[in-house]
């Protein structure tokens, strides 16, 4: 018999075929019994009258399910009438039931939750941000270029630091942000990108703060900083877009309300810093004029912009060493936070980069940050320095936003958080 997906079901229509999955909720009225199949491509609904079939099955039964593929009377779906369920493992005690877990229990068998159907969905999602954004980069001239996880020192602040011993050499950094490699990339491919898993020793307990998380970097040479947020808004609205027109069934499972990313069109807003300041205290806030934006003033930005908003030009001192400053204004930096709409908050970090020498000293001396371990980046600065340009975002930021998931625990299959590290 032919074996096909779930997904593909309705190109068999009226055929007999064979699917292979997991059941994941069933009923049975007398002698019908209705398996809800998960093949991991969809869901379908299978139809047995094998009283021995019904008898057996339970919770994330395996099996083999051969039948005649029909069409649901009233709904777009389509189902199999079994003539022959082969059981592979019939569990007994399946521990994910349908009454209400909470959220420890649920991470604690996060390697069973994770095939629930809602977090299924959530990683389609997931798989969709990742592609588009593959798609867009080469669309756009841009080279992947894959950066080291070990490394020699900070990119984003000594903080949040995790430490590895490494042999005679002493230690060893795990990445922060693929940046700083990025940079020494775009003298040889102009326009650059990488994507992978970076670190950070955060000691917020927040729903937007993992330890170990995903991190895509993309930095271009002679791009500047209004470019620069041009290319994000360009990125963030394709990948949108791709979500909503790739994701339509997975959306409707996690009961996301679509018409707010429907409008999720260039341009973004764009308010500096100090406009943030006057916005957020007319919100009800507090927030002082030299201070990072903090989960509460992300959270009231955000909900109060139907769009994504560019926070442009913070005080240097409160942002990294790398940053350009601002010609105008010595004080700020030529960088910007975009902070998505309704409540998520930042999802990408990025800034025009200092491409003189003597001022990137200067800022390593400010930093405390030591000079040895810098000195390949410095180089950079040395032969054939340009202006130059990047942005980072951050994968569970954005699938939690796209998704409709307050906590991004959940969109990251296996979370790091400072008390959670199993399984
Ligand atoms: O704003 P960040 O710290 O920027 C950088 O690391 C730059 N080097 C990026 C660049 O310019 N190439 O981090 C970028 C994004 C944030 O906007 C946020 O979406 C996400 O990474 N992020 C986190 N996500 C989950 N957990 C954490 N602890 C995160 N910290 C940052
Ligand atoms: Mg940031």
């Amino acid at each position: 018999m032919e074996k096909v997906f779930i997904k593909d079901l309705s190109k068999h229509l009226d055929k007999t075929v064979t699917i292979r999955g997991w059941i994941y909720n069933f009923r049975s009225s007398g002698k019908i019994g209705f398996l809800q199949v998960r093949d991991g491509s969809g869901f379908c609904q299978a139809i047995t009258n094998n009283p021995d079939a019904i008898k057996k099955v339970t919770l994330e039964t395996s099996a083999i399910f051969t039948g005649k593929v029909s069409k649901h009377p009233k709904k777009e779906e389509y189902e199999l009438q079994v003539s022959d369920l082969k059981i592979l493992q019939a569990p007994a005690d399946y521990p994910i039931g349908k009454k209400e877990h909470g959220p420890d229990f649920l991470l604690q068998n996060r390697h069973l939750w994770l095939r629930s159907p809602k977090q299924w969905a959530i990683q389609k999602v997931r798989h969709t941000i990742c592609y588009a954004t593959y798609e867009w980069m080469d669309k756009n001239g841009f080279t992947r270029i894959d950066a080291p996880i070990l490394t020699p020192a900070a990119c984003e602040g000594t903080t949040t630091l995790f430490e590895v011993p490494y042999f005679d050499l002493g230690k060893a950094y795990l990445s922060q942000s693929g940046q700083l490699y990025l940079e020494a990339a775009i003298f040889g491919h102009g326009r650059v990108y990488d994507f992978g898993p970076v670190f950070r020793a955060e000691k917020s307990k927040t729903r937007r703060h993992l330890t170990e998380f995903w991190m895509m970097d993309a930095e271009a040479a002679f791009v500047e900083h209004d470019e620069n947020l041009k290319l994000q808004e360009n990125l963030v609205c394709f990948i949108v877009e791709r979500v909503l027109v790739r994701n339509k069934r997975e959306l409707e499972i996690l009961e996301r309300d679509t018409r707010p990313l429907e409008k999720i069109k260039p341009p973004f807003y764009r308010l500096t810093h100090a406009e943030v300041i006057k916005k957020i205290r007319e919100l009800g806030g507090d927030m002082k004029a030299d201070e990072d934006l903090g989960g509460d003033e992300e959270t009231l930005l955000s909900k109060a912009f139907d769009k994504p908003v560019f926070v442009e030009k913070y005080p240097a001192r409160v942002k990294a060493f790398y940053m350009k400053r601002d010609p105008k204004n010595s004080d700020l930096a030529l960088c910007a936070d975009l902070i998505a709409p309704e409540g998520y908050g930042e999802i990408i970090g990025g800034s025009q980069r200092e491409e003189e020498i003597d001022i990137l000293l200067k800022r390593l001396e400010e930093h405390n940050l030591p000079r040895a371990a810098f000195e390949w980046y410095l180089d950079l600065r040395k032969y054939g320095s340009v202006p130059h340009s990047g942005f980072g975002y951050g994968l569970e930021r954005l699938t939690a936003w796209l998704c409709g998931i307050e906590h991004i625990r959940e969109t990251i299959p296996f979370p790091r958080m400072i008390y959670r590290m199993t399984p």
